[in-house]
């Protein structure tokens, strides 16, 4: 029996590191970063189509902004996936968006990953994790970690992963900017801004592993850190206003998320997360606020 529909749910992610290093050969920088998934998802219901082709919707979070067409991530993640199970890429896709667009929260990626899932399914493609995967990295960085969820660290470009275990829950406010920053135009400003110094290779911090192992989110607020993080307040400098607000009203820590601009502020409980999220939308210096709690399961069928 073929299945009528499936849904999947898809997580944004917060670098909790992000260190970039030099520039590689195939121009994109060798990175170490630690990435988690937190709560605020997107959904992909992928049906047959009986029109045939790939038919691609989008409603929700800023959706109109959004290429519909061959551009689309998660359209060229339906095609790669047709190709290599050698079926025809027929499919009509919905995506119902909560991620902010270009925020730095993974959002394309995230509805990369859901797509690759809720495709294979439809089409009874019974890909393995593994293969899945390879697919993911292929369509983009941060696809990978779509699929993977929970807490990892990411190396080569950031497609390559190795979990890492935590402990309890994290408790988040993503203070959403108006307009998205270009992720390549972020990662020139940051060789602009190291034009002519020696870019040393990244490791991962011992600080940061400690307090992810303890559940320590006091800890992980001093370890937070994010080498993108210059270049998205020298390219949008009102985000500085908005890091500094999040810190006098009591964050643990906090960083602008991936290439910016959202902010992510880490808070010590839920209740001081309710708190903050009031502070900083009296601030006026955001367009939105969001809570999210991390780590939560990657890309899942969830009907
Ligand atoms: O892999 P993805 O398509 O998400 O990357 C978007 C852009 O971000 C790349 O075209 C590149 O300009 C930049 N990037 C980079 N180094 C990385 C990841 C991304 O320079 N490790």
């Amino acid at each position: 029996m073929v299945a009528d529909s499936v849904t999947v749910r898809a997580p944004a992610k917060v670098n909790l590191q992000l260190s970039v290093g030099p520039v590689r050969a195939d121009g994109f920088h060798e990175l170490v970063t630690v990435f988690q998934a937190v709560n605020l998802c997107d959904e992909i219901v992928a049906r047959p189509n009986p029109d045939g082709g790939i038919r691609l919707t989008m409603s929700g979070e800023g959706a109109e902004d959004l290429p519909g067409g061959a551009d689309n991530l998660a359209h060229r993640a339906a095609v790669l996936l047709a190709e290599a199970l050698d079926v025809p890429p027929d499919v009509d896709l919905h995506i119902r968006k909560a991620i902010p667009i270009a925020g730095g929260m993974a959002g394309g990626s995230a509805d990369a990953a859901g797509t690759l899932l809720a495709c294979d399914a439809l089409w009874k493609g019974g890909s393995s994790k593994e293969e899945l995967a390879e697919l993911a990295a292929a369509l983009g960085s941060d696809v990978p970690f779509g699929l993977h969820g929970g807490n990892a660290i990411g190396t080569g470009r950031g497609e390559r992963l190795t979990p890492v275990l935590s402990r309890g829950q994290f408790s988040w406010v993503f203070a959403l900017a108006d307009g998205g920053l270009s992720t390549p135009a972020v990662y020139r400003e940051c060789d602009r801004l190291r034009e002519g110094r020696s870019v040393p290779e990244p490791y991962v911090s011992d600080i940061l592993m400690q307090a992810l192992a303890a559940g320590d989110a006091e800890l992980l607020g001093k370890a937070l850190h994010n080498d993108l993080q210059r270049p998205a307040v020298s390219l949008r400098p009102t985000l500085e206003q908005l890091l500094v607000a999040g810190e006098d009203f009591g964050a643990l820590g906090g960083l602008v998320s991936g290439s910016g601009p959202t902010c992510a502020f880490l808070a010590r409980d839920e209740e001081h997360a309710l708190d903050l999220a009031v502070a900083l939308t009296g601030t006026g210096l955001c367009r939105s606020v969001r809570r999210a709690e991390g780590p939560v399961a990657g890309a899942r069928i969830v009907g």
